[in-house]
């Protein structure tokens, strides 16, 4: 791949880094951008021979950010600010407004340097009727004025907006951040602040138990787990580095804190909580629930999915995680997403393991 022309932190810098990003996530041939496991393999439903429902009948709808919505998973954060960004983001939004599903844009950081590219965030136009969420970096959280944060999410008529934490993409990234101080803080100015709903998340390493009790404690609306097993930044950007510096980035294949992992973890006590990071069908999207997610994002499978086959590819990818879903609901026995939540679950020593290490390398954790 051939790095970017230097124009550090420049609007042509981040389009051309953003478009490098977006090659290499749908090249399925050329790039292996997935590693490691979500852990959800070691979840299992008990099987209900004797269903008592009609599968036609069977609920998957919700309310999200104050709207209702037809099914319990988003399209999660991902482009903009390229030209084929701006393809894609138009393709995911119709496709999420056609299924009435949420659609998050990526990070719209390149607007604070070239106004130009607005109409390629603004995503309300091709999805007027569901919640779309805007979506910024923490570190520009913590350097950019909230008030004008604050007006961009305005401008951009987004329902919510997300703050992404990825210290480890940065920490590869030639050009990123390596100061990673002040940002707790910097989020929780800005929920005072902001007038839509925060949700933090992360990009695929997961959030620890006692930094998701931090941050519901600070105002932020929803927790994005965004847990090892899917997309792995830090495998992204060692497509874009030279061979001894793509070797130490490929250590950290089995970086981060598994998604299933997280949400046993955390399962004690509710949290509003929202799971991704490795979520590849509908039986998976079931499984996050039955663990205590409100809603499961999947991200990586629906830009490849308008990679190939526009926004009918999406709708494609909508009506086959909808049909397991609903396969998996009804031989649960789950009339709707509240007895999904409360239905019982089979689940692998290991994984038990790993969750209780968790909560103990945390010491007590629980909302304040
Ligand atoms: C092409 C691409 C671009 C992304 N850009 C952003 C971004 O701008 N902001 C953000 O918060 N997350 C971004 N993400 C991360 C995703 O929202 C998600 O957290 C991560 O990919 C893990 O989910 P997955 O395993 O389903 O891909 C991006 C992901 C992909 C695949």
């Amino acid at each position: 791949m051939e790095p970017s022309k230097r124009d550090p932190g420049g609007a042509s810098e981040i389009s051309q880094r953003k478009a490098q990003h977006v090659e290499i996530c749908v090249d399925k041939q050329a790039y292996a951008v997935e590693t490691g496991e979500s852990g959800l393999s070691g979840v299992r439903f008990i099987h209900h021979a004797l269903p008592e429902l009609d599968e036609r009948e069977i609920d998957t709808t919700l309310h999200f950010l104050g709207q209702r919505i037809a099914l319990p998973f988003f399209i999660s954060c991902m482009t903009g600010g390229s030209a084929r960004g701006e393809q894609i983001n138009r393709e995911l939004a119709a496709a999420a407004q056609a299924a009435r599903i949420p659609v998050g844009m990526g990070s719209f950081r390149v607007l604070f340097r070239d106004e130009s590219l607005f109409e390629q965030f603004h995503l309300r136009r091709y999805a007027p009727d569901v919640p779309v969420i805007a979506n910024l970096g923490a570190i520009q959280v913590r350097d950019v004025d909230p008030a004008r944060i604050i007006a961009m999410v305005e401008r951009l008529e987004a329902q919510a907006m997300a703050i992404h934490l990825n210290a480890g993409q940065e920490l590869f990234q030639p050009e990123g951040d390596r100061d990673f101080r002040g940002i707790k803080e910097a989020i929780a100015r800005l929920c005072e602040r902001s007038s839509v709903p925060i949700i933090v998340k992360e990009t695929g390493f997961g959030i620890r138990p006692a930094d998701v009790d931090f941050l519901l404690s600070a105002g932020v609306s929803y927790v994005d787990l965004a847990g090892a097993g899917g997309t792995n930044w830090i495998r992204v950007e060692s497509y874009r580095l030279a061979a001894g510096e793509a070797a130490i980035a490929q250590e950290f294949d089995d970086w981060g804190i598994p998604t299933a992992a997280l949400l046993l973890a955390l399962r004690d006590h509710p949290r509003p909580l929202l799971a991704s990071g490795g979520i590849r069908s509908g039986m998976e999207i079931a499984k996050t629930l039955a663990l205590g997610a409100e809603l499961a994002g999947l991200a990586l499978p629906f830009i490849r999915a308008v990679a190939e086959g526009g926004k009918e590819g999406a709708a494609r990818l909508v009506a086959s995680l909808e049909r397991s879903l609903r396969a998996a609901m009804t031989l649960a026995g789950c009339r709707d997403l509240a007895a999904l939540r409360r239905s019982p679950l089979l689940i692998e020593p290991r994984l038990r393991e790993s969750a209780a290490l968790l909560r103990e390398a945390e010491g007590e954790v629980g909302p304040t």
